[in-house]
């Protein structure tokens, strides 16, 4: 198979870890006689260094016309000053809605050897942590007319939703129930918010079409709640833009693994973008320390997606599963005293497994 694949390593750890992941990339091609292009685009904070805006017009059309997008992280302390529209972040929202990439999947599993790293009790996490969080991702109040009135003195977001935007993340929702222990929890505020009502009837409506996927639904702040005390209540939540976007930094830190969390954010065909869910970590940028395993399984997950290359993936889970029981651990999942390696030596033992 011929891929044509849109590299963006943004800032901050980006570029060390999507280097890693395009080692492995290349690396499975080599095995199962597939061949790879990669075309580089700038995005965030780079591209503000460059351009002066996040995300060019040239930028969005190299990443439209590639098959999938493998993304590093955007931002950092850099760009704090920056306003608004041009701020690094921007870049993101710029990709996903530029792109139409409607659907977020982001799973957040706990691995048996880094249980110890989980901020919760091990009674609370006994029964294991394996859930995917569906977030809409083009919608919502982060794309709403937004403004200030004259004297800026008030400022306003708006949340506005169709039945047409809720059905269809809806249905990428069951679909990816019925891969796993089909049930969803469709997280909202409908004691509160007439767009949360909509998501209720519609969800209910489109669920008719999956009888053999079960379905309740949550308020917002009791799905916070419950994801510390009964983690193993989820399997999949289908959620709005920003609750997912709040909710899915709280699921994946309690799996304690977030350098490992890879995510796609997919519309109707088969193009991508995957990137890991951790940020930019300007801290420790080109210092061979950051855990690239977030971004290697964010490529499996592109080859699952958009390639439907399923035992390529495979391989590359695999091999990062044996990595992590042989002891391979990078800083930041360490235990304490436990002896840890750099970047491009992760990369190279999960090269090695890789056959
Ligand atoms: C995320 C991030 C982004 C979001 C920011 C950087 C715009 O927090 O991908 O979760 O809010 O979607
Ligand atoms: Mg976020």
């Amino acid at each position: 198979m011929e891929m044509h694949i849109a590299l963006v390593p943004g800032d901050g750890i980006g570029p060390d870890i999507v280097r890693e992941a395009v080692r492995v990339l290349d690396r499975i091609a080599e095995i199962h006689g597939h061949s790879i292009s990669y075309r580089e685009v700038d995005a965030g904070g780079i591209s503000i260094d460059r351009y002066k805006v996040p995300l060019t017009e040239d930028a969005l059309q190299t990443a439209a016309e590639s098959d999938a997008v493998l993304l590093g992280a955007v931002g950092g302390p850099k760009w704090d000053h920056v306003l608004g529209n041009l701020r690094p972040e921007k870049a993101l929202l710029g990709l996903r809605s530029g792109l139409g990439l409607f659907c977020n999947l982001r799973p957040a599993v706990i691995y048996p050897e880094l249980a110890a790293a989980s901020p919760l009790k091990p009674s609370v996490i006994a029964a294991g942590v394996d859930l995917l969080v569906v977030r809409e991702l083009t919608g919502g109040i982060y794309f709403g007319e937004k403004g200030r009135n004259d004297d800026g003195t008030s400022a306003y977001d708006v949340m506005r939703y169709s039945k047409d935007e809720i059905a269809r993340i809806a249905r990428k929702a069951f679909e990816a129930a019925r891969l796993r222990k089909r049930h969803v929890t469709v997280v909202d505020k409908a004691n509160v918010l007439e767009t949360s009502r909509l998501w209720r009837e519609t969800v209910s409506e489109v669920a008719a079409e999956y009888g053999d996927v079960s379905l309740d639904f949550m308020y917002v702040d009791n799905a916070s709640m419950q994801l510390v005390r009964n983690p193993g209540h989820f399997d999949v939540l289908l959620t709005e833009n920003m609750f997912g976007d709040i909710l899915s930094d709280e699921a994946s830190m309690i799996t304690g693994s977030i350098g490992m969390l890879a995510s796609a954010s997919l519309r109707n065909d088969s193009f991508g973008m995957y990137e890991p869910i951790h940020g930019s970590a300007p801290d420790i940028a080109g210092m061979d320390v950051a855990n690239p395993i977030a971004t290697i399984l964010s490529a499996a997950m592109m080859l699952r997606y958009s390639f439907s290359l399923e035992k390529e993936a495979r391989a590359i889970e695999d091999a990062v599963a044996s990595a992590l029981s042989d002891g391979v651990r990078t800083k930041d999942i360490a235990a304490d005293g436990e002896e840890w390696i750099g970047t491009a030596a992760c990369g190279s033992e999960i090269l090695r497994r890789l056959g």
